[in-house]
């Protein structure tokens, strides 16, 4: 062993620059957290690999400003269509859905490669932060000192790392096409290419004195380091569930073929030679999903498929069968995978809240529900304000068992979504109303209409805790799927309940819907959410009504005297120095006639007065009707009557937390107090 060069100390360590790790990067650079971020890998992916963006992965992107690069160069999926064999055997078009559920989001679903959205994310951690990932950086040890991880002064984690060589880090690409010339796959980084991390172990351990080796003390660390997460395995957990692996083969291609639904997405099932996932991608690809073969369990790290069975070739010459009489061929091929995935969910998320694991590192599931990418940083999404709120000492760490609650719900959901998804999309069509273990084309269509608002990511709906204040009762955990038993001692309950009746439509534990508000000011229309950016402040949405209206003039007045005094919550929570907008950002939208009142005729708290840029224009909103693009309705849309008005709270992560009566100052007070620290 050679002597580590230095101590690093850090309050964030991740572990793993695939879309987990950089989503918590991303929350990081923008709450100024110091962190690092390391791969082992000397390079990031430039195709293949993971394709669609589902509509709440989209609004996510969009709160880090990043989701218009997306939208303009993704393809965009916006139908549906099934292919089932006819009476003679023949495939043909038995029907037509709009791919995203009209009405769910501003967004649609698109499709972009991996690479793209990876890059999005490295400009934007760069542009807001000093923070880099650092490549072929290998962790070799991790002790984590459990006595200390109630400690928010402590270090309680050490790492050390190892930088590689250039050459060690550039991992080894299969040769590929059969005629040996080289098409870049994508086995490298798929599970059927064995995990060369104990090999790239053992090789730095012979290199030790090329190499240099340090050692990092990091209050909190993510393993975001994938489906072989060598973080879970020095936990010592596991990953459990279906014991079938499904073998997928992938191929991205420029399809040249008389099949007329080729820029659609497209499940075709044939009557004897299985079935097809179509993805028209951008650039003119286009991508087969086609699951090969099932092996039986291999466990962690166990028996592998033998993957030289699997190339363009054969995948080619299976969609060929399922296609035919169709005609396909291809001149360009792009990129191509074979894709071994059993359906697995992580026993433990985190040990003690100080490590977690996000991601691929604690489930993983068949790509044909497609939502490895979605689901994975959407896991770091919510752990990352969480995590720097903690760090910065506004909240406390009890906050923190919430993400394995929350995000276990999920995990087990997906999975029930993908065993029910794979199982019929993998079956075989049924020949008739009497044929019991075929799948009928109904059952299909429905299953699927379901799945897709499962799969818009629009559904997730949290448990009680301590920061989602609803009953018990009306807790069924995220869609329907509560947090395991085996994790009871992580149920946090709120200190108040919310009045969900006074906004019917915002789900308390859902994320808040959006739809179009005027900016009072100047009336230019904006969506709500775009007024919702993720820089880690909480909101406070006060829906006052019809303030023309002298007696809920009057109740806003009410709260906001409350708000303003001295010992009001925004005060308390704020670090001194700051401004209280810094944590809690109060929001207004009202339901008078715009030209009837000003901004100006609201209390100050809700428009706070800045030495140098004057009152603020950007709090005050009206649910109106704007001159070129129509009226948001938000009222009506969220179920709130104007004449009554309530008070919302929302997280940093758009999910809400807490709906109740605009005059209650109290109990949005009690909210806060439950888990946020005085500062002064
Ligand atoms: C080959 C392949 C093809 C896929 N195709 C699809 C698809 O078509 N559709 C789909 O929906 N999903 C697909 N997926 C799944 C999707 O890519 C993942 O769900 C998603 O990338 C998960 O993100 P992640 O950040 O959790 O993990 P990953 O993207 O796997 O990122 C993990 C990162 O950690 C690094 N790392 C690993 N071990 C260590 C270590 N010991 N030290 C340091 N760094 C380490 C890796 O180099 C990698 O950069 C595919 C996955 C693979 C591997
Ligand atoms: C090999 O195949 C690729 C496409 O699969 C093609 O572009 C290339 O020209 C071929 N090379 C030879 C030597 O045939
Ligand atoms: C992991 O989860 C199990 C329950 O599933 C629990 O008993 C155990 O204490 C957890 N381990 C750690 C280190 O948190
Ligand atoms: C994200 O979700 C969408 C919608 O289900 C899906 O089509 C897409 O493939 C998912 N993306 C990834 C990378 O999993
Ligand atoms: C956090 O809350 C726990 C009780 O849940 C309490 O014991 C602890 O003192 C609190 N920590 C801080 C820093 O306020
Ligand atoms: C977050 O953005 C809002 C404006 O949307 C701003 O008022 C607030 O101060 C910002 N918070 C931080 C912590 O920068
Ligand atoms: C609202 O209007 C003011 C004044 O024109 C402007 O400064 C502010 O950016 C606007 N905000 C929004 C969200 O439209």
């Amino acid at each position: 062993m050679t002597v580590p060069s230095k101590t690093d100390h850090v309050d964030v360590l991740i572990v793993g620059a695939g879309p987990a790790g950089l989503m918590m990067a991303a929350w990081m650079a923008t709450c100024g957290i110091k962190t690092r971020i390391v791969d082992k890998r000397g390079t990031k992916i430039f195709n293949g690999q993971a394709d669609g963006l589902q509509c709440r992965t989209l609004e996510i992107l969009d709160s880090f400003g990043i989701a218009e690069r997306a939208w303009k160069e993704a393809n965009h999926m916006l139908e549906i269509c099934f292919w089932n064999p006819d009476e003679t055997g023949a495939i043909r078009r038995s029907g037509r859905i709009p791919d995203t559920i009209p009405g769910v989001s501003r967004f649609q679903q698109v499709v972009l490669h991996q690479g793209r959205i990876e890059r999005f994310f490295l400009d934007y951690i760069e542009s807001k932060s000093p923070i880099r990932v650092e490549r072929g950086v290998l962790p070799t040890k991790l002790e984590f000192d459990e006595s200390l991880a109630e400690d928010s002064d402590a270090y309680p984690i050490t790492v050390n790392l190892r930088h590689l060589s250039e050459e060690e880090a550039t991992p080894k690409q299969a040769s590929t096409a059969a005629n040996g010339s080289c098409v870049q796959d994508g086995l490298f980084r798929s599970n059927l290419a064995a995990d060369d991390t104990a090999e790239l172990l053992r090789t730095s351990e012979l290199n030790a004195k090329a190499n240099t080796e340090e050692v990092v003390k990091a209050k909190y660390v993510l393993g975001a380091d994938g489906a072989h997460s060598w973080v879970r395995k020095e936990l010592g957990f596991s990953l459990v569930g279906d014991s079938t692996d499904y073998i997928w083969g992938v191929l991205d291609i420029v399809p040249i073929t008389d099949f007329p639904d080729i820029r659609s997405r497209c499940a075709i099932h044939s009557a004897n030679s299985g079935s097809v996932m179509v993805i028209p991608r951008e650039n003119k690809l286009v991508r087969l999903y086609i699951q090969m073969t099932t092996t039986e369990k291999i466990g962690d790290g166990g028996s592998r498929a033998d993957r030289s069975k699997i190339t363009p070739e054969t995948i080619l010459a299976s969609a060929q069968k399922i296609l035919a009489p169709y005609k396909l061929s291809y001149r360009k091929l792009d990129w191509w995978t074979a894709y071994q995935i059993g359906q697995r969910v992580g026993t433990n998320f985190s040990a003690k809240e100080r490590i977690f694991l996000a991601g691929d590192a604690v489930h993983t599931h068949s790509p044909k529900a497609g939502q490895g990418m979605n689901i994975s940083m959407q896991d770091a999404y919510n752990l990352g304000w969480k995590v720097s709120s903690v760090i910065k000492g506004l909240s406390n760490r009890s906050i923190l068992k919430s993400y394995e609650r929350e995000r276990s719900g999920i995990a087990h959901a997906l999975i029930q979504f993908d065993h029910k998804f794979s199982r019929l999309f993998s079956g075989r069509p049924a020949k008739d109303v009497m044929d019991e273990e075929g799948i009928s084309l109904e059952e299909f269509k429905d299953a699927f209409e379901k799945g897709n608002l499962f799969a818009s990511g629009t559904a997730v709906d949290y448990e009680a805790s301590k920061i989602v204040a609803k009953s018990p009762e009306a807790t069924n955990g995220a869609n329907g799927v509560s947090a395991p038993a085996s994790l009871e001692g992580s149920k946090t309950t709120p200190a108040v309940t919310s009045t969900q009746s006074l906004a019917s439509n915002v789900k308390v534990g859902m994320r808040i819907p959006s739809t179009k508000i005027l900016n009072q000011s100047d009336a230019r229309p904006w969506h709500l959410q775009e007024r919702l950016p993720s820089n880690g402040t909480w909101r406070i949405l006060l829906f006052v009504g019809d303030v023309s209206i002298s007696e809920q003039k009057q109740k806003m007045e009410t709260l906001c005297k409350s708000l303003s005094g001295s010992n009001s919550f925004l005060k308390r929570f704020t670090p001194s120095g700051a401004r209280y907008d810094s944590v809690f950002e109060v929001l207004t939208v009202h339901a008078a006639k715009r030209t009837d009142v000003s901004v100006l005729d609201f209390p100050e708290v809700l428009r706070p007065y800045d030495e140098l840029d004057g009152w603020d224009y950007n709090t005050i909103f009206v649910d109106g009707e704007s001159y070129h693009e129509g009226h948001g309705q938000i009222y009506e849309t969220f179920g709130i009557d104007p004449k009554v008005g309530c008070a919302i709270v929302l997280r940093p992560d758009q999910y809400v937390s807490y709906v109740g009566p605009l005059e209650d100052y109290e109990t949005v007070d009690k909210f806060f107090s439950d888990f946020m620290i005085p500062q002064n």
